[in-house]
C-alpha cells in the first residue's frame, strides 16, 4: 500500500464560487472525495491538502517524505512564480504530477511560464477536474509499476 497526496494551492478551495466559466463549478471537497476514491478503491492511502500560503505549502512538501509515494499538486498561482515550491520538489524528490484546470497556454502570456512542468512526471492541463483523476491513474499505474 503506498499513499498518494493531492495538493492544492491559493484560491482553489475557492472551486464552486470562484470563475466558473474556467474553472467550473465542482467544489474542492467533491473533487477530493472522487480522487480519494479512485485511489483507496485501488488499495492505496490518499490524504488531500489545500493552502493559500506558499510557506504552508513548502512545509507539506517537505513533511511528505517518507511516507508518500507520489504527490498530485495545482499549485494554482504559484505555478508561475514559486521557486521556493520548486525546490522543495527537487529537494525531496517525490515523483508528481501538475495539473491545472483551466487551460493555462490559451490564457494570458504570464500563465504559460510554469516554474514546475519540467520537473514533473507529466503535466495535465485544461481537462477540469478529470484531470485530477486522469493523474491519480497515472499514478498509480506508475506506483504498482514499481
Ligand atoms: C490554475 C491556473 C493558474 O494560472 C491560476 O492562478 C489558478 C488555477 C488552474 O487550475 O487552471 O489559480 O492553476
Amino acid at each position: 500500500m503506498s499513499k498518494i497526496t493531492v495538493i492544492h494551492g491559493p484560491n482553489l478551495n475557492l472551486l464552486g464560487i470562484r470563475e466558473p466559466s474556467l474553472y467550473g463549478s465542482e467544489t474542492l471537497e467533491t473533487i477530493n472525495q472522487r480522487l480519494g476514491e479512485a485511489i483507496e478503491s485501488a488499495g492505496h492511502e490518499f490524504e488531500a491538502y489545500q493552502s493559500n500560503a506558499e510557506h504552508e505549502l513548502v512545509d507539506k512538501v517537505q513533511s511528505s517524505k517518507p511516507d508518500t509515494a507520489f504527490i498530485i499538486i495545482n499549485p494554482g498561482a504559484f505555478t508561475h512564480t514559486s521557486i521556493a515550491l520548486r525546490d522543495a520538489f527537487l529537494g525531496v524528490q517525490i515523483p508528481f504530477i501538475e495539473v491545472h484546470l483551466s487551460n493555462v497556454d490559451s490564457r494570458e502570456e504570464f500563465r504559460r511560464q510554469s516554474f514546475f512542468a519540467d520537473i514533473a512526471v507529466g503535466s495535465i492541463i485544461g481537462l477540469g477536474p478529470q484531470g485530477y483523476l486522469l493523474a491519480a491513474q497515472a499514478a498509480l499505474s506508475r506506483i504498482e509499476a514499481v
